[in-house]
């Protein structure tokens, strides 16, 4: 796959030479709801929504993020103006390419955002820290094992669509329209070696994943957990054998988690190794 660049962002179609608003923008090209795109028409997102979908993914000027099917290049511009973020619009229709690129100048953000003129599917954006999609289910469940094997913590919004089986950590539904967050999980399954960092305690876990959900057991007793999830690569879980009850809440960095356990209300430090 080809890292996508600048320079495959004009593919010889020609930028107006005014590109000081939207409506000299516009001379030369001016969309219209539901034309055709490659997969999917072109609606834009409304403004509102777009800011939402923005702030659930908590950007920031930290982030780059991408919006695939970009159409006007609305949320990229949005993450620059709105958030500092730098953005990236993949966009396959070469009109409305070229039409996002003018945007980007005409709103003064060309120094943070680019827009490509390609096709999703075929486009490098391992990049990102965040995703935007506003494309169809069936596209979505195209990408999911592409943003699967994203960083960890790696935060994708997506207006109206889910991606099947895997649950989004939040939704919001207004009259805006409705946006969902995933957060790419980090991997955490197999055997794992608890130990406390001061002290002789001790404990295994064998967890079961699926997506950001935990599931297995705990203890010589191999009791299943109660509670067991993701978020990035935060991890928690809970579980009880007998009258001791455990809550751990941790990071995950490869193949080790340092962790706050609680058992039966003392807290302190575990270290985590994966066997
Ligand atoms: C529903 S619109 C969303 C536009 C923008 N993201 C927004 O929310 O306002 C989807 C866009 O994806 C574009 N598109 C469709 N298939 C594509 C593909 N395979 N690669 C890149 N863009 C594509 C369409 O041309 C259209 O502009």
């Amino acid at each position: 796959m080809a890292r996508a660049d600048a320079q495959s962002a004009t593919q010889g179609v020609p930028i107006p030479s005014d590109q000081s608003s939207r409506a000299a923008c516009e001379k030369t090209f001016k969309p219209s709801t539901g034309q055709p795109g490659k997969d999917v028409v072109w609606v834009p997102t409304n403004d509102a929504l777009v800011t939402r979908m923005l702030d659930m993914a908590k950007v920031t000027k930290n982030d780059l993020v991408y919006d695939l099917g970009a159409g006007d290049g609305k949320i990229a511009i949005a993450a620059a103006k709105q958030f500092g973020a730098r953005a990236v619009g993949v966009e396959y229709n070469p009109d409305m390419a070229r039409l996002a690129q003018c945007l980007v100048r005409a709103e003064g953000v060309a120094d943070k955002v680019r827009v490509i003129q390609g096709d999703i599917f075929e486009t490098d954006f391992s990049d990102a820290s965040v995703l935007t999609l506003y494309l169809l289910p069936e596209l979505n469940l195209r990408l999911r094992p592409i943003i699967l094997k994203m960083k960890p913590g790696t935060r994708v919004v997506s207006h109206s669509f889910l991606m099947d089986n895997w649950q989004p950590d939040e939704s919001t539904v207004s009259g805006d329209g409705s946006a969902y967050l995933w957060i790419v999980p980090a991997d955490a399954k197999g055997k794992w070696t608890f130990k406390q960092q001061r002290g002789k305690d001790r404990f295994d876990v064998e967890l079961v994943q699926t997506f950001q959900k935990l599931n297995g057991t705990a203890g010589p007793g191999k009791k299943p957990l109660t509670e067991g999830e993701l978020r990035g690569t935060q991890i928690a879980m809970t579980f009880s054998e007998g009258d001791v009850h455990t809550r751990l809440k941790g990071e995950l960095k490869g193949n080790r988690i340092e962790a706050e356990v609680t058992r039966n209300d003392q807290t302190s430090t575990y270290i985590g190794t994966r066997r």
